[in-house]
């Protein structure tokens, strides 16, 4: 047995320094941070997609966060998929547009979405909540007072409530058949839609075009079809005007919906039809459109909502 002297030279025993299994647990957190080891259990666990951005979310949305059935057949829902970001499409007043791309590693198959992310409001250059936020209010309370008081998660809450109206909406209008991006999928503050547009480049806005009188014509009676079918399953659009509509290729598709109305029953909703008419029909007859069109158009849509 060793000595115990207290003598210059004398072995260090493990009563001095105490034993490894003695210092519990976080000996090991200690050797970890003093050789830069990684301590047991806390490895870190690598599982990133073989490339790209994150695995894909498909799976993270239920049943009712996904696009109406059948599944267009360029929607990627295999497990496997990867999801890259290609870029930003545009920034927004209340949010930003990316193009996204959701591919399958093994079979290459491989789809071109946008992603709308709602900002949260402290972050926009505008707001549209206080008036649109009524009636939508989330049952759940906790979210009320989140929201009331402003907290980081309230924010998010109303983000959210806004990324799930459009999805919502674009599922609704889709499914009457107006021309509208296919809504993918919903997951919190992310909406994932068709991307209108090719080889990365996005469809002009409406507002960008010079259409000669042939066109022009063309691009109002595709307008005037998708807003009946509007009328007729209720709704006006709420925000309409040249910038809030696609064209491409020729064909007129109608976004930027999350603040759809019902103008069934609604004491306004006369009011709302014509207002989208106006702003859009002014477009239209800068550039040459009989102005007794615009008028025909909203008493057409009147009668189409059952209004008048
Ligand atoms: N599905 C889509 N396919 C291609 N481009 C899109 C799509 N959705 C949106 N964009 C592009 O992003 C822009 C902004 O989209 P949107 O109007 O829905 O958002 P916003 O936040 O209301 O923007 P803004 O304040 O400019 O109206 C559109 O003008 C268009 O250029
Ligand atoms: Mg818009």
């Amino acid at each position: 047995m060793r000595s115990r002297g207290r003598g210059p030279g004398r072995a260090r025993t493990r009563e001095d320094r105490g034993h490894v299994a003695d210092r519990g647990p976080n000996v090991f957190a200690e050797y970890a941070a003093k050789y830069g080891l990684t301590p047991p259990g806390e490895e870190a666990v690598t599982d990133d997609p073989p490339y790209g951005d994150r695995w894909t979310t498909w799976d993270d949305s239920t049943a009712g966060q996904r696009g109406p059935r059948p599944y267009p057949d360029w929607v990627v829902t295999e497990l496997g998929a990867v999801d890259t970001e290609l870029g930003i499409l545009k920034t927004g007043k209340e949010a930003d547009v990316f193009l996204v791309e959701r591919s399958v590693p093994e079979t290459g198959k491989a789809t071109v979405m946008a992603a709308k992310r709602y900002r949260d409001p402290k972050h926009r250059m505008f707001h549209r909540d206080d008036g649109y936020r009524e009636g939508r209010r989330d049952r759940e309370s906790r979210v009320n007072r989140a929201m009331a008081k402003g907290s980081a998660f309230g924010r998010e809450a109303i983000a959210g409530q806004w990324a799930h109206a459009e999805f919502a909406a674009l599922t609704s209008l889709w499914t009457a058949g107006v021309a509208v991006p296919y809504p993918v999928q919903i997951l919190g503050t992310e909406l994932l839609m068709e991307f209108i547009g090719a080889d990365g480049v996005a469809a002009p806005r409406l507002a960008q075009l010079r259409p000669d009188a042939d066109e022009l014509h063309d691009l109002w009676e595709q307008l005037a079809h998708n807003l009946s079918v509007l009328a007729l399953a209720g709704y006006a659009h709420g925000d309409l005007s040249a910038y809030n509509l696609l064209v491409q290729d020729g064909r007129l598709v109608v976004i930027d919906v999350p603040q759809i109305v019902d103008v069934v029953g609604n004491p306004h909703g006369r009011e709302f039809l014509d207002r989208d008419v106006r702003n859009v029909g002014g477009w239209f007859t800068a550039r040459g459109l009989d102005p007794d069109r615009v008028q025909q158009l909203s008493d057409a849509l009147a009668s189409d909502a059952r209004l008048s």
